[in-house]
């Protein structure tokens, strides 16, 4: 992660020495967003079951959506000055999402561990976005954009598997 921050430029935060720790802040949610979207693929192709297709094609869906928040959280950061890292070597190093087993896997079983994983990814984002804000309330806008997608999400996962909405 580079630091471009002597540019008068730049926007103003509501605390101006916050600017690295708040692109330390999104580079880790670029991380988790980047291997959300390399994990939907792989269960993208791991799928078999009866209701293997919907789920297919569903998690393309997914993968588009997380993939489009990870571009809006890495330019977010270019925007306050910070470069992101969002290459393989940053995202396998600092990524915080866990690993699938490589194989076939239940269409349920997928719905199951995929939802489980992008609970994970909200609720860590989630309980940064008080001291974010403080930093920076533009900032904590882009995360609360990317927790309200990752929730509907879990709920979209959620209501797959049968439970109640
Ligand atoms: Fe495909």
């Amino acid at each position: 992660m580079e630091s471009v921050a002597n540019s008068v430029h730049l926007p103003p935060l509501e605390n101006p020495n916050e600017r690295a720790a708040v692109g330390a802040e999104l580079q880790v949610v670029l991380q988790d967003l980047i291997d959300l979207s390399l994990l939907g693929k792989q269960l993208h192709w791991s799928v078999v079951g009866a209701a293997a297709h919907g789920v297919h094609v569903f998690l393309d869906e997914l993968v588009g959506e997380w993939r489009e928040l990870a571009d809006v959280v890495a330019e977010r950061a270019v925007t306050l000055g910070v470069v992101p890292d969002g290459q393989s070597s940053a995202v396998a190093a600092g990524s915080r999402v866990e690993p699938v087993r490589v194989g076939s896997l239940p269409d349920h079983a997928v719905v199951w561990e995929l939802g489980r994983r992008v609970a994970a990814v909200a609720e860590r984002i989630r309980e940064r976005l008080g001291s974010v804000g403080a930093a920076d309330l533009v900032t904590q806008d882009v995360l609360v954009r990317v927790v309200a997608t990752l929730e509907k999400h879990q709920w979209l996962l959620r209501v797959q598997l049968g439970e109640k909405a």
